[in-house]
């Protein structure tokens, strides 16, 4: 297989499968020029670092320099969890996959940089070294699950901002991500099946036919029992804490963007981070039975209770007294509550008594898990795919919510719980009754 430009041609036909649908990626000719992301997240040795280094090596025989750069240098980087890993697993592979004639010259430490025939050059920089160099055409992350990342997301974002070389040669300014497929940070950044900026493969340890012998087994030793998905199947896993471990993706975003001509039915929780989750009833095919499938949201930050029925209002969905509810917090003040009847002065008002079993939120909570996915299999509560896409939205929230193990509750996320509460008090109302836990009969 040969790959890349002109006189500067690699041949990579060791490539394997997976890692050569990485090498031979393109991006549509309609996608506006800028910076795009290709990520490869996987098992332990799945061959990541390796694709991404032939990935980087060809780029970067794409990105030289040309007259506009006058004096200056095309600019490209590494970035490791430390400088000793960004250099021995990602400068020197780099370095090793070029052939000699295309290196101009090499420095080690303290700043361990390649500059190659074209112009271009490469620095091997530590994750939190904060790079405040010039702009970027090239940048490559390895190991995006280790903690430096997750401690601090910002280190992420400031070298994606950096990626805006307005001379670069490449239409797509690149970074490339390689690591593990860990929940949180790195699910949160990089599970956007939607995002037409992000190539995203995920690889199995066993993809890697190059593995030496034995190895395969010796990543299955030091793999934890039910993290094999991880660290051997290359495959999104929920935090060990997941208050919604039943909440996939593939499973619970449905391409129903949600009927405009249908009454829905809407959760509200005011506060000073606020949320209305909007609903509409869908019956489960070949049964007389309910499913809850979300269609908007709205999100507020600092709204009254006014501004955020005249959000809803202003978003045209059809509220209809007899078939729509509006479910509340059991907590919500008398005012806020009367601004909302102002507004629907006939429309059914829901607001759990203290004697009601769901204005327990253990009971809501556990109602919210069993509508996701229930343990015969079934789906009862799905959301329009375009909600995946929002930030500290309802989805968000099924994702990142964390269960305390110590106290039994939820933890308190104040940035996310909104969305989530007022999700339960819909819920509850619409598939309290059908999914709620059975009396056991006395005999
Ligand atoms: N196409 C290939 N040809 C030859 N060797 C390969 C190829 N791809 C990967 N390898 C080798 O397989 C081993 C594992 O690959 P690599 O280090 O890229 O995996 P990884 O997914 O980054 O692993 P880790 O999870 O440990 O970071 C390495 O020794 C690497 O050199
Ligand atoms: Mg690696």
């Amino acid at each position: 297989m040969r790959l890349g430009l002109a006189r500067e041609v690699i041949d990579w036909s060791h490539a394997l499968p997976h890692q050569r649908e990485l090498l031979r990626h393109t991006w549509s000719s309609e996608l506006e020029a800028g910076p795009t992301t290709e990520a490869v997240l996987g098992g332990w040795g799945s061959g990541k670092t390796y694709a991404q280094g032939m990935r980087y090596t060809l780029l970067a025989l794409q990105a030289g320099w040309h007259e506009a750069y006058g004096s200056k240098r095309p600019q490209a980087i590494v970035v490791g969890p430390n400088l000793r890993l960004a250099v021995r697993n990602q400068l020197e592979l780099i370095e090793s996959l070029l052939p000699k004639g295309l290196i101009k010259q090499r420095w080690h430490m303290p700043q361990p940089r390649l500059l190659l025939q074209n112009g271009l050059e490469i620095h091997a920089i530590s994750a939190d070294s904060r790079y405040e160099g010039e702009s970027l055409v090239l940048c490559w992350c390895d190991e995006i699950q280790h903690e430096v990342y997750s401690a601090d997301p910002t280190l992420y974002t400031n070298l994606i901002a950096r990626l805006r070389d307005p001379k670069a040669r490449l239409r797509h300014p690149r970074m490339l991500v390689s690591g593990l497929p860990t929940a949180g940070f790195v699910r949160d950044t990089f599970d956007r099946d939607k995002d037409a900026r992000l190539f995203l493969r995920l690889w199995a340890s066993k993809q890697n036919t190059r593995l030496a012998e034995g190895i395969f087994a010796e990543i299955q030793k030091a793999t934890p029992y039910g993290q094999e998905d991880v660290y051997l199947r290359g495959q999104w896993t929920q935090h060990p804490d997941a208050l919604y471990p039943q909440y996939r993706a593939e499973l619970h975003l449905v391409d129903d963007p949600g009927n405009r001509a249908q009454p829905v039915s809407i959760g509200i929780d005011v506060g000073n981070r606020s949320a209305v989750i909007i609903g509409q009833r869908r019956q489960v095919p070949g049964t007389a039975e309910t499913r809850l499938h979300v269609v908007d949201e709205i999100l507020g930050d600092g709204l009254s209770t006014d501004e955020l029925v005249e959000r809803f209002r202003r978003s045209g969905w059809l509220i209809q007294p007899g078939k729509s509810e509006i479910c509340v917090d059991p907590t919500i003040r008398r005012d806020e509550l009367g601004a909302i009847r102002r507004y629907y002065p006939s429309v059914q008002l829901l607001q759990r008594e203290r004697t009601d079993q769901y204005y327990e939120v253990q009971t809501g909570v556990r109602l919210v898990q069993t509508a996701l996915r229930n343990s015969s299999g079934h789906v009862r509560l799905t959301f329009a795919r375009h909600l995946g896409m929002n930030r500290r939205g309802v989805i968000e929230s099924l994702t990142a919510l964390r269960f305390n193990s110590r106290t039994g509750g939820m933890v308190v996320d104040d940035l996310r719980d909104h969305p989530n509460d007022a999700l339960r008090y819909l819920t509850c109302a619409v598939l309290g009754r059908t999914v709620a836990a059975p009396e056991v009969l006395r005999r």
